[in-house]
This record gives structure tokens, C-alpha cells and sequence, in this order.
């Protein structure tokens, strides 16, 4: 086993050039072994810990774009290196989209390999330290990511942890106001008292006040026992109140009270009781504007928003997208109990350059019906693209109300796509759907699709 010095693997069915490679490493200081075909090289890969890998293209039995192919699957983070004899440009793309970072051409130029085998060495040692990042922030802040914008969500989120002050989380749907919220719960001296969280928005106007402070036995119809709110449940712990933009003028100067002095009343009650709380507010609505237009109470206002916690949408940390795949990956393979799946490397670009307007949960459910839908282990493009074909699809069924409107739109979608695919020869169609010709027409006439005539197909 060698001590720290990097460990590479040099796989060439020809004994001389192996021999050179060799002599050359091992001047510069690392350690090498060698393989003389694919399956030597895979078991050596195996058994040892490989920090790099130089990979000839040609061999006899298993091909260098082979066991690329299975390296690429063993353990996508060592670099691999392709050198041969019969570089063309169709052959290193093909390798580069396996993996492999670097093609490079015999008789390889010794200065060039080595410069390469550097550069490739450093970068695998800055991923590995930005990785161990990214575990230890979401072990301390249950937030996959480390990108300078996420970077300034922490160093807000330690800040307002160690104090009792009020925190206003704003930032689009799908960002993470609610991790944050847990976050900061989680990480201040309330940590071991309750977290209690109230949606404003899902609470009717008349119920919102016995919700939020409780009421006595029969102080209205329905109040059938005495009923602790969640102020009171809260109580030395954290109150979240998402949605907080929602709640009516009347809530508004009733949690202000509570507030200010910290009492509450319950509904019908007549004492008043001390409570404390600590308040993290959270709204992906534009708090500021509602103020000016008079929707929403300045000097509540001020007092939530002591502290500033502000989400950026992924669009803006789009170094973070890869973790989250990869981590919504992992997570959700254990669900459904699958073998760990893995998204090639031009499946992420092509994932970091697609539009979350749902950011992070959009992700996350994408990535679900990824694992769910797709049936490979290596998922690449066109499984992504398969998806997103659904998802569109998805959006379009969720503006319809009726049942009737989604089964005529899914008719309508389909019916027209059998119709292209047969050049709009409604004969062939009608066979096909296994419908009388007549009826079809009917059909169409129904879902409003106009009939053609034939077009030459192509
Ligand atoms: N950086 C992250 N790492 C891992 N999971 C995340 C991250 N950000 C958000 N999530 C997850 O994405 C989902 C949405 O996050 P959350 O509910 O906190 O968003 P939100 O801002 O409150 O959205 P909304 O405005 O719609 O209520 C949750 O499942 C959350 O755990
Ligand atoms: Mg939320």
C-alpha cells in the first residue's frame, strides 16, 4: 500500500510502454502498478485505492472505452487519463462523455502527461475538501450546497442562532425558508424546547386566533374543552409562522400584542398569561410593497423583521444543483429500495442549465420521478428528457379543474399525435385506436381538431 504519495494505475496491453509510463511516474515521486488488459485493470482497481488511472484505447478482449465505461460506474471521481495511438475526434468525445478528462496522443509527450496528471491530482484534492464541506454543512444546517450565496445563508443563520431575535425568512417558493427556520431552532440554546409551526394561510380568519392563543371551554360554538394555542404550546421553545403575509388585519394587531409585552389571552378567557417565545417569521410575498399599499402593519412589520434571512432562488447558486441531484439521488434510490443510480456527466449539465421556478422542491421531485420512471442505472439525457416530457404534461392537467377537461385534453394531445404519426390519414388512426372511422370523426369534431388532408409524410 503506498503512504501519501498518489497511487496511479497504468493500463497498456504493451509491456514496453508500460514499462516507460512506469519509469517516468516513479521519477516524479508517485506510485504506480500496472495492469496489461481491462479485467487485470478493473481488479486492480478494486482492490486498490487508485488515485488516477492512464487507460490505453486499443487493446485485445476489452476495449480501453469498456472499462472506461465500468470505471466510470466504480467510481466517477478518479480521473482517468485515455492515451492512444489512434486518437480521432469522434473516439475522444465519446471517452470525454464517459469520463475520461484528458486524451491525449502516442508517443505521449512525458511533459504534457505529467503536467496533466498534476492538474488532475489537485483538482481531485480541491473536490475532496469541498465536499467534506458540503457534508459538514448539512450536517450542522441540513442544507445540501456550498456556494458563496448558500455560504451567506449560514453565516446569517449561526448569527441570529445564538440570540432569541426575531427573524423575517424571505425568499421564492421552494428555497428552503422552512429548513432554515428548523435550522436556526436547532442550532440556538431552544434547541431541546418545542418548534411549533402555524401555515397563516391555511387557517380560516375565524379560527386563527384560538389557534394561535387558545380559548376556554365554550367561549364560542364548537369550543367544546379549553384548548392551549400554540403560543402557549411554544412556549422557551420557537414559534414558526410561515406564510405570514396571510394573515388578516385582525390577527395582525393581536399577535403585534403578543409581541410587545409577550401576554397572551386565549379566546373567552379572562387572565392573561406570560409566554416566551421566540419568533421566526417566514413569506415568499413582497412584505415591503404590502406595507407601502397598506396590506400588511408597519410596526409589525419592524418587528419581525429584526433580522433579514433571505432565500436566493437555485437559479442564482447553480454550483449547488449537482449535490442536490446527487443527494436527492441517494435518498430516494433507498426509498424505493434500487440500486444507487448515478446521472452521467451530461445529464447534470444538462440538469444545471434547465429553469427551476419551483428552485429546490421542484428538484427534489424531480429527481423522485427520475428514480421512479427511469429504469437505468446510469441515467443520461435522454432519460431526463423523458421526464421533463411529463412534467410538462403535469403542469398542463394541473391548470385544468374537471375530470372531463383532463380526459378531453389528454384525448385531444393524444388523438393529435396519432394523427401525426400517420400523416393525417384518419382511416390508418381509427384502425390503429381500434375505433369505427365515423365515430372518430366525431371525436374530432367534438375536441375542435381540424381534419386534413393527407400530407406527404417526411
Ligand atoms: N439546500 C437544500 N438542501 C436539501 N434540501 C433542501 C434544500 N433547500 C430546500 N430543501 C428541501 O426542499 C423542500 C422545500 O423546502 P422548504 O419547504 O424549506 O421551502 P420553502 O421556502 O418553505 O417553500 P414554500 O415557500 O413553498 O413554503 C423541502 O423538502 C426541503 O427539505
Ligand atoms: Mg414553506
Amino acid at each position: 500500500m503506498p503512504e501519501n504519495r498518489p497511487y496511479i494505475l497504468i493500463v497498456d496491453d504493451e509491456p514496453k510502454i508500460r514499462d516507460i509510463l512506469q519509469e517516468i511516474l516513479q521519477n516524479e515521486g508517485y506510485v504506480t502498478c500496472m495492469a496489461g488488459n481491462g479485467r487485470e485493470a478493473l481488479s486492480l482497481f478494486d482492490s486498490e485505492s487508485i488515485d488516477l488511472v492512464i487507460l490505453d484505447l486499443v487493446m485485445p478482449d476489452m476495449s480501453g472505452m469498456d472499462v472506461l465505461r465500468l470505471l466510470a460506474k466504480r467510481a466517477p471521481s478518479v480521473p482517468v487519463i485515455i492515451i492512444s495511438a489512434h486518437g480521432n475526434i469522434p473516439k475522444a468525445v465519446e471517452a470525454t462523455q464517459l469520463g475520461a478528462v484528458e486524451f491525449l496522443e502516442k508517443p505521449v509527450d512525458t511533459k504534457e502527461l505529467i503536467a496533466c496528471i498534476k492538474e488532475q491530482l489537485a483538482e481531485t484534492q480541491k473536490q475532496q475538501t469541498f465536499d467534506e464541506e458540503i457534508e459538514n454543512n448539512f450536517l450542522r444546517y441540513g442544507f445540501i450546497g456550498g456556494s458563496i450565496l448558500l455560504q451567506d445563508v449560514f453565516r446569517t443563520i449561526d448569527q441570529s442562532a445564538s440570540t432569541s431575535i426575531r427573524v423575517l425568512i424571505t425568499g421564492a417558493t421552494g428555497t428552503g425558508k422552512e429548513l432554515a427556520a428548523k435550522a436556526i431552532h436547532r442550532l440556538s440554546q431552544r434547541y431541546d424546547k418545542p418548534f411549533i409551526k402555524v401555515n397563516c394561510a391555511a387557517i380560516p380568519e375565524e379560527l386563527i386566533e384560538s389557534e394561535l392563543f387558545g380559548h376556554k371551554k365554550g367561549s364560542f360554538t364548537g369550543a367544546f374543552a379549553d384548548k392551549q394555542g400554540r403560543f402557549a404550546l411554544a412556549h422557551k421553545g420557537t414559534l414558526f409562522l410561515d406564510e405570514v403575509a396571510d394573515m388578516s388585519p385582525m390577527t395582525q394587531a393581536k399577535v403585534l400584542r403578543a409581541l410587545e409585552d409577550g401576554e397572551i389571552q386565549a379566546v373567552g378567557s379572562t387572565s392573561i398569561k406570560q409566554v416566551d417565545v421566540r419568533v421566526i417569521t417566514a413569506t415568499n410575498r413582497n412584505l415591503p410593497r404590502m406595507v407601502k399599499e397598506g396590506a400588511f402593519r408597519e410596526d409589525l412589520f419592524y418587528r419581525l423583521n429584526v433580522v433579514n434571512l433571505h432565500l436566493p432562488i437555485l437559479e442564482k447558486r447553480k454550483e449547488d444543483i449537482s449535490y442536490l441531484a446527487r443527494h436527492f439521488l441517494s435518498r430516494y434510490c433507498e426509498d424505493f429500495n434500487s440500486p444507487l443510480k448515478q446521472i452521467t456527466k451530461r445529464g447534470m449539465t444538462h440538469l444545471i442549465q434547465k429553469k427551476w421556478p419551483g428552485n429546490i422542491r421542484q428538484l427534489r421531485n424531480f429527481i423522485e420521478k427520475l428514480v421512479v420512471m427511469s429504469r437505468e442505472e446510469i441515467i443520461d439525457v435522454q432519460d431526463i428528457l423523458k421526464i421533463e416530457g411529463r412534467e410538462v404534461l403535469e403542469e398542463d392537467l394541473e391548470a385544468v379543474l374537471t375530470l372531463r377537461d383532463a380526459r378531453q385534453r389528454f384525448e385531444k394531445d393524444f388523438i393529435l399525435s396519432k394523427l401525426i404519426a400517420h400523416g393525417w390519414k384518419v382511416s390508418d388512426v381509427a384502425m390503429e385506436l381500434d375505433v369505427e372511422r365515423t365515430a372518430l370523426y366525431r371525436k374530432l369534431k367534438e375536441l375542435d381538431i381540424p381534419v386534413r388532408s393527407n400530407k406527404p409524410s417526411g
